[in-house]
């Protein structure tokens, strides 16, 4: 079945992710922005949250789970800022694969799938959010160390939904 594949790639696309957060949690940890990195870190074990949810989601509806190769994510950046922006296309991207993965239950009258799918078009509109907000707020500080610090302090904070 073809939503079975798409479901495979899926999880490959979110352990992609958690590998990609990962990946900016090693660079914010060398850049001592501790906030940035508990950020990312939340981010990651989220990713990880979301490849299970579809794991366990193809093993109930039957199918058959097959664990794909993952591709290995950048290891530099240039600065926070590029980060977030990476951050934020690649939510962009994971997007567009949940809507095409969405028209692949629909084609298929895979109903069960598209209720699951439906959590993951709200998730994203809230990925795309918080991350841009960041992106927004990184462009405002500019090259201000003391403008960094502070989002970097307020990232901090974030805690597990
Ligand atoms: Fe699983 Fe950040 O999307």
């Amino acid at each position: 079945m073809k939503v079975h594949d798409a479901l495979n790639e899926q999880i490959k696309n979110e352990f992609y992710a958690s590998y990609l957060y990962l990946a900016m949690v090693a660079y914010f940890d060398e850049k001592h922005l501790d906030g940035f990195a508990h950020w990312m870190r939340m981010q990651n074990a989220e990713e990880v949250a979301h490849a299970m949810k579809l794991f366990d989601h193809l093993t109930d509806i039957g199918g058959r789970v097959v664990l794909q190769a993952i591709d290995q994510p950048p290891s530099t950046f240039k600065s926070p800022l590029e980060v977030m922006r990476l951050a934020l296309a690649h939510e962009q991207h994971v997007t567009e694969k949940i809507h095409e993965l969405y028209g692949v239950a629909v084609e298929e009258r895979d109903y069960a799938t598209q209720v699951l799918l439906q959590w993951f078009v709200t998730e994203q509109v809230e990925e795309e959010k918080s991350v841009g907000d960041i992106v927004g707020r990184l462009e405002l500080a500019g090259d201000s160390p003391e403008a960094l610090l502070l989002i970097d302090q307020e990232l901090a904070s974030r805690i597990p939904e």
